[in-house]
């Protein structure tokens, strides 16, 4: 009996340092953006039924779950943490949106994004400037770009929410 209680904390600690130590070693903490905000992107993205949302970073996969059921769209989320893919996948599940949408467990830099009609990232400048060239380069035209919290340098925004630190970009 107290083999199994130890191995089951010995689990638990493994995973929570998984749940930490994966974004932390890629830059970012496990920080999920407020529902409110994530709608308010998504409306300023303009994001219609049956587009395709990528969430850059899917995290718990709440930005997933409000663009297929709010809005009706097609969402793909990318993820490195393999805690947060499983969150993510819980997420998805229980609120019945499973089969609009796919979780990719990896790193979004090497991600084709080039089937996106919006792109979702709540990531930092630091992020801003690595992102740059990977999306001029693979999104398609009209493509638009929503970032929560950081710019995209060189990109110029096409709307501005200055109350919730927003931008939207178009390509
Ligand atoms: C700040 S959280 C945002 C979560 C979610 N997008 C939201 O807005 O609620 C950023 C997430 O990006 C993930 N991440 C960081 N770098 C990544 C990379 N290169 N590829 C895939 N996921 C990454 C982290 O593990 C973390 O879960």
């Amino acid at each position: 009996m107290q083999v199994l209680l130890i191995i089951f904390v010995v689990l638990i600690l493994i995973i929570a340092l998984l749940y930490v130590l994966v974004p932390a070693w890629y830059g970012l903490p496990p920080i999920s953006t407020h529902p409110d905000r994530i709608r308010k992107a998504l409306e300023l993205a303009n994001l219609q039924p049956n587009e395709t949302l990528y969430d850059l970073g899917c995290g718990h996969g709440q930005v997933l779950v409000i663009a297929a059921k709010d809005f009706g769209a097609n969402a793909v989320g990318i993820e490195v943490g393999p805690v947060q893919c499983f969150i993510s996948w819980v997420n998805c599940l229980r609120s019945g949106i499973r089969s609009k949408v796919k979780i990719e467990a990896g790193n979004f830099f090497k991600s084709d994004l080039s089937q996106a009609d919006v792109v979702f990232a709540y990531l930092t400048s630091e992020f801003g400037e690595r992102l740059n060239k990977k999306l001029r380069n693979e999104l398609k035209a009209g493509t638009r770009v929503v970032t929560v919290a950081f710019e995209l340098p060189n990109w110029q925004a096409i709307i501005f929410d200055r109350e919730n630190l927003i931008w939207v970009y178009e390509k």
